[in-house]
């Protein structure tokens, strides 16, 4: 852990127009949409709407910066590598500052948006700044008397999707590989959580990218969003968020132009701990596993089978946990858990915990809504939960832990895999033997033994089955944001 700095409480929010060309503008329908903070469900600012009609210019602009002969595309990727260093240093110069303001957006714990989220988009555009001029195709010994390379070129105009749970997180996710390929973007953050987004405007202008390079248009999704997907001079469109609107976006990109998709989508992660784990390491990690960033976690494991001979013992310490999480606004010092980050998820996971108490399962503890004002949800831990029930099938992105109880290592196999869903797993055992046959047989993105998910940012992330398709992350998400091209030249001789 960095050492901890005080927050800035009442962040200042100097950005709210849309970011096109190296200018703050206006949207074009003079609308705006309002931000709340989810610990008050006060009014944060009016951020300029984004729609169809600035989707277009901002796709302009990126085209007109990803020319041929334009200062991007003949740049040297050296440079553009220290383009990135400065945008990262720039970053950590704000850092304080850019977490509270995620603080403010998000709701999330500050401790938690300086530390893991600002050290994560941090580090992802260091690591990426590190490949720029390192990206290489190869020499083919192809048949005849030929040469035969291939060049790894940039895809084009990149649109980019991206939810609430990780606003800065996600938008380095992305930006990070398609900038060091030598893309251009257009950028969607999500209508709860723009500011952050808004702002790296103004570092990326100071760090020196020139015009167009990457474009920010907040606004909502079946308006500005939609326009990203389906449009006709967008290449390449990458998505995170629901299952429900990944299969809109590739609905989309097949009806217009046949861009290329990438999709990160939602998860139903097992977590199957045997009998011979160290019972308190793996009841804090599960815990971990769940109720990290209010449970709004794409690879939560969120179900947590647990083998029969410490089942007992294992609900009733995990139970003893999550009654001491502290939940409070992300700004107070210790808090652990914030709000949910808008009413709309709240009243999602209000409704499951209600169909897991009718479909019987046992309500350890939680269950209910905490405070009067923001979208705190207690902690909650059901336990006997059958693979049948809602709770148990579906994504509810709260602090909601489902604990399920097996016997042999063929049954918790079958289990974990009756889903869906393949972005993540966990297994804790001190056998070797089970940890192997686990990460061998698990149909997941991602397996973790004996932790969860440890961010690791040089290494894939995504999903098997209806989790999504391509890998962000690592040196996997360079191929997600390159053209393989083929160069032949005829030689006069074999040598
Ligand atoms: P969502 O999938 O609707 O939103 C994610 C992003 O997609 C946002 O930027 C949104 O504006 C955009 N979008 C929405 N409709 C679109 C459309 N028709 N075309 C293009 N873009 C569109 O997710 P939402 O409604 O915020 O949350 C619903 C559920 O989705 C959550 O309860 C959770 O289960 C899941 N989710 C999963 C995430 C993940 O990390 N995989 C992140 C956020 C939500
Ligand atoms: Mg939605």
């Amino acid at each position: 852990m960095s050492e901890m700095p005080e927050p800035i409480k009442n962040p200042e929010i100097q950005f709210t127009k849309i970011f096109i060309n190296n200018e703050y503008v206006d949207s074009v329908s003079g609308k705006t949409f309002p931000v709340y903070n989810p610990a008050t469900e006060e009014k944060v600012a009016d951020v300029q709407e984004g729609d169809k009609a600035d989707v277009d210019k901002a796709v302009a602009a990126a085209r007109a910066a990803f020319k041929l002969g334009s200062p991007w595309r003949t740049m040297d990727a050296s440079q553009r590598g220290r383009l990135m260093q400065k945008l990262a240093d720039l970053i950590e110069r704000d850092r304080v500052y850019l977490a509270s303001l995620e603080v403010v957006d998000n709701g999330k714990p500050f401790a938690d948006a300086y530390d893991a989220d600002l050290g994560e988009v941090i580090n992802v555009i260091r690591y990426y700044a590190g490949w720029c001029d390192k990206i290489c195709g190869k020499t083919i010994p192809a048949d005849g008397p030929m040469f035969c390379y291939t060049r790894h070129e940039p895809v084009g105009v990149c649109g980019q999707i991206i939810p609430w749970n990780y606003p800065l997180s996600m938008f380095t996710w992305k930006i990070g590989p398609a900038l060091a390929c030598g893309n251009t973007i257009v950028m969607k953050p999500a209508e709860q959580t723009p500011l952050s987004a808004l702002y790296m405007g103004k570092l990326f202008m100071e760090a020196g990218f020139p015009p167009g390079v990457i474009n920010v248009v907040p606004g909502y999704g079946p308006t500005a969003g939609a326009a990203i997907a389906e449009h006709m001079d967008v290449d390449k469109v990458a998505f995170t968020g629901s299952t429900e609107i990944g299969r809109i976006v590739q609905q989309a990109a097949g009806k217009s132009n046949l861009k290329r998709v990438t999709l990160e989508l939602g998860g139903k992660s097992p977590v199957i701990v045997f009998a011979d784990s160290d019972i308190d390491f793996a009841v804090a990690n599960c815990h971990h596993a769940l109720f990290w960033n209010m449970g709004q976690n794409c690879c939560a494991g969120s179900r947590t089978f647990v083998e029969e001979a410490i089942y007992d013992e294992f609900v009733k310490r995990s139970i003893e946990r999550a009654k001491n999480r502290k939940v409070g606004d992300g700004f107070q010092s210790g808090v652990e858990q914030g709000p949910q980050v808008n009413q709309e998820q709240f009243d999602k996971i209000l409704g499951l915990i209600e169909s897991g108490k009718q479909e019987g399962a046992k309500l350890g503890c939680g269950g209910k809504r905490t405070g009067e004002k923001g979208y705190f949800v207690e902690p909650t831990v059901f336990y006997d939960v059958k693979d049948e029930m809602k709770i148990a099938q579906e994504e509810i992105f709260g602090p909601v832990q489902s604990i399920i109880k097996f016997k042999s290592i063929d049954e918790a196999i079958d289990r974990a895999n009756n889903t869906t869903y393949g972005l993540a797993a966990g297994v804790f055992t001190k056998d070797i033997d089970k940890a192997l046959t686990i990460a061998n047989s698990v149909q997941a993105g991602s397996v973790w033994v004996n932790c969860y998910d440890p961010g690791l940012i040089q290494a894939p992330f995504g999903g098997f089955k209806m989790s999504g398709n391509g890998r962000e992350l690592g040196e996997y998400a360079l191929h997600e944001y390159t053209e393989v091209k083929t160069v032949t030249i005829k030689l006069p001789q074999k040598a």
